[in-house]
């Protein structure tokens, strides 16, 4: 037996519904393949900054510092800016815990209706940089409210910063389709995007046996809708990826499917886990929301773990039960929370 300690924050709305789900899933897939986990809650969230003030304790990063990883289900809720969110939780852990890759595996499933007429075939994996760039806290306002008020933001590259998501991008391309697609806008942003064309090409040359195109953003936006399936590995920056990662989740179908790790891929921080999804307000409480986003990222908590059978089983079984037919409202489908999750926990036993 392997055991683990994950660190579970369910968050707000409907992170809360999806993530008991997937603790489900993660324990049944564990029991197949001798791997036991113990869960710790964390109750940070929205609800807890506007009775607290603050979407975590000052000790928050500390008190999930030792566990194996986390697993978050979505935070944000309306009456609390979507930057104190965002700022006061999900950033802090994925810089303090330098989870540099944002990975997002985008597939169109047998079951999940694409809203592209054609979308066979599409596998593919958008590898975004998550810790510098264009998200950065470098710069000001001036002047504010006066005729000649101004905003200045900098962005962010670093040669350590960009060369280490490049380099984990092209060795994933090396375990799938050899094929790594660079985001990049060098014919306008004249300083940064030059620079990350540069160090894609330095890595590039480590990996001959992969092959290497480089797309400008714009276009390659244009690409994805028009022949996704082209794709295997896309590499972007922080806010490329971000703009990317959801423009494929999209193309794929509902974003109650897609699923996201944030990892540091030397291991010594934990990495987190989540659906791409948010709180949902609007469908919040009513026992409706689609628990596979939240499922996926349990599956790829596995396989980073290095459990990748496991990972496999779990994810076979929530594909099998769409593929069934099975599916929640945000798919045309009927089913609730629950029922998903019992036909994907019986699927997993009958396996
Ligand atoms: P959202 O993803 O919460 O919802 C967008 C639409 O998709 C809604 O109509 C919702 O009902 C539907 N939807 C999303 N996930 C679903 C699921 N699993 N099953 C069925 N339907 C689903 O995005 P929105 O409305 O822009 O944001 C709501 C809140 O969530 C905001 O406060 C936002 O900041 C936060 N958010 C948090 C994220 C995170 O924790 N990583 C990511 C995105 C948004
Ligand atoms: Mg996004």
């Amino acid at each position: 037996m392997t055991g683990y300690r994950i660190a579970l924050i369910p968050g707000d709305g409907i992170g809360a519904e999806v993530l008991p789900p997937a603790r489900a899933l993660l324990d049944a897939a564990g029991r197949r393949h001798g791997v036991t986990f113990a869960y710790d809650t964390f109750d940070w969230s929205c609800r807890r900054y506007l009775a607290e003030g603050a979407m975590m304790p000052d000790d928050g990063l500390r008190q999930i510092r030792g566990h194996d990883a986390v697993l978050l289900g979505a935070v944000g809720w309306p009456g609390v800016p979507d930057h104190v969110s965002l700022w006061g939780l999900l950033i802090p852990i994925r810089r303090a815990f330098r989870q540099y890759v944002n990975l997002r595996p985008i597939k169109v499933l047998d079951g999940v209706p694409s809203p592209l007429r054609d979308a066979t075939g599409v596998d593919l994996v958008v590898v975004r940089e998550n810790v510098e760039g264009e998200y950065s806290e470098i710069g000001g306002r001036l002047g504010r409210g006066t005729e000649d008020e101004l905003a200045v933001q900098e962005a962010v590259f670093t040669r350590r910063g960009v060369t280490r998501v490049v380099e984990y991008a092209y060795t994933l391309a090396e375990s799938r389709g050899n094929h790594v697609t660079s985001a990049t806008k060098s014919n306008g942003i004249v300083h940064t995007m030059p620079f990350w064309d540069e160090l894609v090409a330095e890595v590039a040359e480590r990996h001959p046996g992969v092959r290497s195109d480089k797309e400008h953003i714009d276009a390659l936006a244009a690409k994805l809708v028009l022949a996704p399936e082209r794709f295997d590995v896309i590499v972007g920056s922080n806010l490329f990826g971000d703009i990317l990662s959801d423009l494929a989740a999209a193309v794929a179908g509902s974003i109650g499917v897609a699923p996201a790790a944030n990892l540091d891929p030397s291991r010594e921080f934990p990495s987190m886990f989540e659906p791409v999804h948010g709180s949902a307000p609007d469908i919040a409480g009513r026992g409706t929301a689609n628990p596979v986003g939240a499922m996926w990222s349990a599956a790829m908590m596995l396989d980073h773990l290095g459990h990748p059978e496991a990972a496999a089983d779990l994810l076979a079984a929530v594909f099998g039960v769409l593929a069934d037919g099975v599916s929640t409202a945000d798919l045309g489908g009927t089913a609730d929370t629950a029922a998903f999750t019992r036909a994907a926990l019986d699927r997993l036993g009958a396996a």
